[in-house]
């Protein structure tokens, strides 16, 4: 899963905007939204259990995302379409406000198994 070109990184859109780590980070009331935002708007590729077996073809298993907070806010705001690959991630910004995405993220972290990073700085 290492789609991410040379051009990505730091230049991302409303990278600055993000904090570093999830501010609604083990929020039960974000945790409940968020689950409900993941089935009614992710479920479908990722799962409703986020291992990647959804309905609609092979989203990622994002229980061993890894890769830190703001990597998540910047793919789900951003999607990511890798060339002649089939299944791409839409775009999510404009649709999810930002406190939706937290809400998401905060759910996914009850998922997340060990040695993923979803609440973090990247390592
Ligand atoms: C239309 C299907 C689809 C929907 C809906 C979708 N995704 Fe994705 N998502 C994908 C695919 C496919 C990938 C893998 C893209 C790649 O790298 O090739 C992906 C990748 C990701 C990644 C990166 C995983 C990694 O290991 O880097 C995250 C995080 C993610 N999705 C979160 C979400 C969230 C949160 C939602 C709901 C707001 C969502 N996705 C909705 C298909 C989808």
């Amino acid at each position: 899963m290492d789609g991410w070109g040379p051009m990505v990184g730091h230049s991302g859109q409303a990278d600055t905007a993000v904090p570093e780590t999830n501010p609604l980070s083990g929020n039960a009331a974000a945790i409940t939204e968020g689950r409900s935002w993941f089935r009614a708007v992710c479920g479908n590729c990722h799962g409703p259990s986020a291992d990647g077996m959804g309905d609609r073809g092979a989203g990622a298993d994002l229980r061993v995302f890894n890769k830190g907070f703001r990597k998540f806010v910047e793919t789900v705001k951003n999607g990511r379409d890798v060339p002649n690959r089939m299944a791409k991630m839409p775009p999510w910004g404009g649709v999810l406000s930002d406190q939706q995405i937290y809400q998401i993220g905060a759910y996914l972290e009850t998922l997340a198994k060990d040695g993923a990073n979803w609440k973090g700085p990247a390592n």
